[in-house]
């Protein structure tokens, strides 16, 4: 696919604020310095688009970003920050949690996964709160540019092998890397099939 438009529309504390034109969109969501807003910039090969840092905790709010007119990238706040107080953890699970259960144009959920570690809890739970809420989802391994092949291929295993306890049925798995733009055409391409079985259902 190629992107011939990309721009910040709007940054929401609910998804109740959230766009109303009913674009599909496409969310990015997964541990706090995971490289979500770094994926988005990538994507859409507007550097900066996205505000990214090297300290986690960077999104707060559910960003929007228009593509080609059509379609939003939605940039979400991480999870798992340690040092965010209860209270914005709070408030951070509900957010989410409503953004998740209630946005009806939500159309896939990008999980990124950090491919330089083994599976953790707190995605495992992430996943299969979506999984058990029927949130269509698929996994994408981030820095895979960071790690030797070896390394990533066996925790993209160990993965595979943790999600085989809950599912019965693997989700689509995507290797990048923001730095080099690798998986960007199958992330592209993927999106593009959806947004075409979207379409056909509409019109
Ligand atoms: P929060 O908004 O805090 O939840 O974080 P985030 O998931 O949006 O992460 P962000 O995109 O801000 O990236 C965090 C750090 O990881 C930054 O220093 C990025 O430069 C770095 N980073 C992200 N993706 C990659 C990648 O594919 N390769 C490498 N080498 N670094 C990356
Ligand atoms: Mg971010």
């Amino acid at each position: 696919m190629i992107i011939r438009s990309a721009q910040f529309c709007i940054s929401s504390p609910n998804y109740r604020k959230c766009p109303q034109d009913g674009r599909p969109e496409y969310a990015f969501i997964g541990r706090s310095n995971v490289g979500k807003s770094s994926l988005i910039n990538m994507l859409t090969g507007v550097k900066g688009l996205a505000k990214t840092s090297g300290r986690p905790g960077k999104t707060q709010l559910i960003n929007h970003f228009l593509i080609n007119n059509e379609w939003y990238l939605v940039d979400l706040p991480g999870y798992g920050y340690a040092r965010t107080s209860r209270t914005s953890r709070e408030q951070w699970d509900k957010m989410m949690r409503d953004y998740f259960l209630c946005r009806e144009q939500l159309t896939n959920t990008y999980v990124l996964i950090d491919s330089r570690i083994p599976p953790q809890r707190i995605d495992l739970e992430f996943i299969a709160f979506l999984g058990s809420n029927g949130v269509p989802l698929t996994i994408v391994f981030t820095k895979t540019d960071k790690e030797k092949q070896r390394e990533v291929m066996g925790n993209i295993k160990l993965m595979k092998q943790a999600l085989s306890e809950q599912w019965s049925e693997l989700p689509p798995m995507i290797l990048t890397s923001s730095l080099t733009g690798y998986g960007r055409d199958a992330l592209l391409e993927q999106i593009e099939t959806i947004n075409r079985q979207v379409n056909n259902q509409t019109t």
